[in-house]
């Protein structure tokens, strides 16, 4: 897909991931809606990407279905149709399921799932209509392993790893694309809450969310189902669906341990 004057929507738009492919994009001459719930800090990153394109900022929850709907209308009379839509919008609360309330796993839930489900239904149909579009779903390599710690996170990237793999296959031959993008960790504010204070939190293979923007961008022309970052730990997804009991093990053991340290 050529990308100049192209529309794209990039949920959590404001910070980490989501600010940094939506800078790339503007370079690139798309024109970009930044989607997140805080006005300042969006409103932030909205001057900070009109310095390389365009930007506008929506302010919305995705967890919340008539917000998107009505974001999706501002979006339409504001850039008109939508070619690219990015779901990135996530966040995390660390802690075992025991101390997790029921609603902390529900908001993860809601967020990262359901957010990314809302914004996709609000935007399919006018991709389906112009038989073209592009679907990037920001997932995580805890799509492919259950982490002791992050249970109710883990569980919302299976879902959207699940999802996006069965829409994938429906919109096959309709010009619509959807392509998952799973990091390993990155260096972004996504560790700042306050759940994650007693564990480390960058490792020193932890990416830039510049490395992971280029990831999406170049997702939106791929045809393949789900881009790892880095490519290498593709290896690992393999090894965990080849060797589910080794893998488990060892993956198991060290997130147990720091679980154990952090309470
Ligand atoms: N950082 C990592 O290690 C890592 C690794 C793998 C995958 N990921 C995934 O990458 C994505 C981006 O994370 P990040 O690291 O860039 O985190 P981040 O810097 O904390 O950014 C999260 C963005 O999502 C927005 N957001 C959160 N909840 C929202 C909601 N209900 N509605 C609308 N916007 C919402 C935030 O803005 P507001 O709070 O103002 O709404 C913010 O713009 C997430 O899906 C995350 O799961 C991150």
């Amino acid at each position: 897909m050529k990308l100049d004057n192209k529309v794209a929507v990039v949920t959590g738009g404001s910070s980490g991931i989501g600010k940094a492919a939506a800078v790339m994009l503007a370079k690139r001459g798309v024109r970009v809606a930044l989607v997140a719930r805080r006005e300042d800090v969006l409103e932030e990153a909205v001057v900070e990407v009109s310095e390389f394109g365009s930007g506008v900022g929506y302010a919305c929850d995705v967890s919340d279905e008539a917000q998107v709907c009505e974001m999706a209308q501002h979006v339409a009379g504001d850039l008109g149709a939508v070619d690219i839509l990015i779901n990135n919008a996530g966040f995390a609360i660390y802690g075992s399921v025991e101390s997790l309330s029921a609603s902390e796993i529900r908001a993860q839930m809601e967020t990262n799932y359901f957010g990314a489900v809302h914004c996709t239904k609000a935007f399919l149909d006018q991709m389906l209509a112009r038989r073209s579009g592009k679907i990037v779903n920001v997932a995580s390599v805890a799509a492919s392993f259950g982490l002791p710690g992050m249970a109710a996170y883990c569980a919302s990237k299976f879902a959207m790893l699940g999802f996006s793999e069965a829409l994938r296959g429906e919109l096959h031959g309709t010009g619509v694309g959807v392509t998952v993008v799973s990091p390993i960790a990155v260096r972004t504010p996504f560790f700042e809450h306050e759940s994650f204070a007693n564990i480390p939190r960058y490792s020193p293979m932890s990416l830039s969310a510049e490395k992971v923007a280029r990831a999406i961008v170049g997702a939106i022309g791929s045809s393949r189902g789900e881009v790892t970052v880095p490519g290498v730990a593709r290896v690992a997804v393999w090894t965990r669906h080849t060797l589910p009991h080794l893998v488990d093990y060892f993956v198991s053991s060290a997130f147990r341990k720091t679980l154990r340290g952090s309470s």
